[in-house]
Parts: C-alpha cells; sequence; structure tokens
C-alpha cells in the first residue's frame, strides 16, 4: 500500500456523467489486481481536508507505457459525477495532482481450472469487472459480461470491451437488449460459466444467490461488496460484513467475498 499523488493524464465523459480518468502514479499501479481500490483524497491538497473523508473506487483499467527507464503501468478510474469528491476528480485538468492510497482489499480470484468466465454488473460497477475483463482475455479465457441499466442511456458502451468479450445487455424499459433485470441474463447463462464474478447492489446479490441456490450446482460467484469506508486501511470498523464465517472488514478481509458466504440464506 502506497500514498501517492497522482497526476491526471486525459479525462473522457463515455455516457453522460460518467466519466474515465487516466492517472500516472507507479506506486499505486505497479501491483495493483483487478478487484482492488483505491482511497482518493481532493482534500488532502490543498490542506483543507475538505471533503473530510476519502472515497474508495476500483480500478477500472491498467496500461503498459513505455518510459524513459521502460515499461511504466498507468492506470485508469470510472466514475459517476454524484458528489463533491466525484466533482472535484472530473474538474480536474491534465498535469493536476490527485491524492490516493492504494492498492487496497483484496480483489478477485480465478480459479486455475476455470476457462468461462461469467461477469454481472451494471452502472459504474462494471470498472473491476472491465479490468478482470482484460486481463483475462489476455489469458486465453472466454469472457462474458452481463449488464444492466434503466435505459439505453446508461448502457456501457460495447466498443470499449476487448472484442473477444460476449456481451449482454438488459434495460428495464427494454431499450436496449433484454427487457428486464439483469440477474436475469445471469441466470440464463449461469451453466455456461465455470466461474462468475459481480459488482452491484445488494438487491442483485440476494437475486443472484437465489439463482445459484436453485441452478443445484452452486457454482462458484465471487462479488465485490460496496459499503461505506471511512479509512480503507482497516481502522475505523465502519465497513462490517456479516458472513457465514463470522463478521469480517470490507476494505480489509474483502471487497471480494463469495456470493453465498454473505447471501446463502434462503
Ligand atoms: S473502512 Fe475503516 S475499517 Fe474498513
Amino acid at each position: 500500500m502506497q500514498r501517492a499523488a497522482a497526476q491526471v493524464l486525459e479525462t473522457t465523459e463515455i455516457t453522460p456523467g460518467v466519466f474515465v480518468t487516466w492517472y500516472d502514479a507507479p506506486e499505486l499501479a505497479a501491483n495493483a489486481a483487478p478487484g482492488q481500490f483505491v482511497m482518493v483524497d481532493p482534500g488532502w491538497e490543498s490542506g483543507a481536508f475538505d471533503p473530510l473523508l476519502p472515497r474508495a473506487f476500483s480500478y477500472y483499467r491498467f496500461r503498459n507505457v513505455e518510459g524513459g527507464g521502460g515499461g511504466e503501468r498507468q492506470f485508469a478510474l470510472l466514475y459517476a459525477v454524484v458528489g463533491r469528491v466525484t466533482e472535484a476528480m472530473a474538474a480536474q485538468r491534465p498535469g493536476d495532482a490527485l491524492w490516493m492510497t492504494g492498492p487496497l482489499g483484496r480483489g478477485f480470484e480465478v480459479q486455475r481450472h476455470a476457462r468461462s468466465l461469467l461477469l454481472v454488473g451494471g452502472g459504474v460497477g462494471v470498472a473491476p469487472l472491465v479490468a478482470l475483463a482484460d486481463q483475462q482475455v489476455r489469458r486465453g479465457r472466454a469472457v462474458a459480461l452481463c449488464f444492466g441499466a434503466r435505459s439505453a442511456g446508461g448502457v456501457f458502451p460495447a466498443d470499449l470491451l476487448p472484442p473477444e468479450v460476449e456481451y449482454y445487455v438488459s434495460t428495464e424499459d427494454g431499450s436496449q437488449g433484454h427487457q428486464g433485470l439483469v440477474t436475469e441474463l445471469f441466470a440464463q447463462h449461469l451453466s455456461w460459466a465455470d466461474q462468475s464474478f459481480a459488482c452491484g447492489p445488494v438487491p442483485m446479490f440476494r437475486s443472484m444467490a437465489s439463482a445459484v441456490r436453485a441452478d443445484g450446482l452452486r457454482r462458484p460467484v465471487q462479488i465485490l461488496m460496496e459499503t461505506e469506508m471511512a479509512c480503507g486501511v482497516g481502522i475505523c470498523y465502519g465497513c462490517a460484513v456479516f458472513t457465514k464465517r463470522g463478521v469480517k472488514l470490507c476494505c480489509k478481509d474483502g471487497p471480494r467475498f463469495d456470493l453465498l458466504d454473505v447471501y446463502g440464506r434462503a
């Protein structure tokens, strides 16, 4: 874990109100893996500590660039502008600095024998799934992504995914793809997958747990939990998650958990 001032490289608005910013901070990128996160702290730079608390963001993407002394790894974050931290992030310009701490938490763990991976998410919850898709396509695994949105305007653009990824979309109003919930797509494709990975809201996880129980084979599903995190490093005890194995800290023991460890009860 490192604390560093990440330098802003470029920012793009990929759908209305949703941004991708690339950062240069080798300390934060070098050993980071899909499913891990950074705590972003825009109040630190000014010394005013306003906003007071940092906010957690999953790594969205990595890239290697040629530098003077060899290759250098950069990373990107995906975020919707919903409050003061994300407003500050979107307002930064290339060359500006943003203090962050990372990489934090336990990321996704792909089983060695798994060949077919099913990813499930919606909104900016897709961020760690894209990082995982990039990594696993490169490693030769088959990857399918089920993405859910309210309507077509909120759908993650297909052309930002590796072309090898099978992409299934659901919208609640039926304006694109399957009309309904992303968990219906998950249930349809569950039998194809050796292992599944998800990031999203609690009702989505509950519905996925029902589908896994109904499937009978109890195929492994890893989820990334999103809880309020004040410190991100296991100090404040504000991010407790109740699991079959006792109370865990989302920031330190997670954010990756087994779906049925958390939502296993009928
Ligand atoms: S966020 Fe402080 S203990 Fe997890």
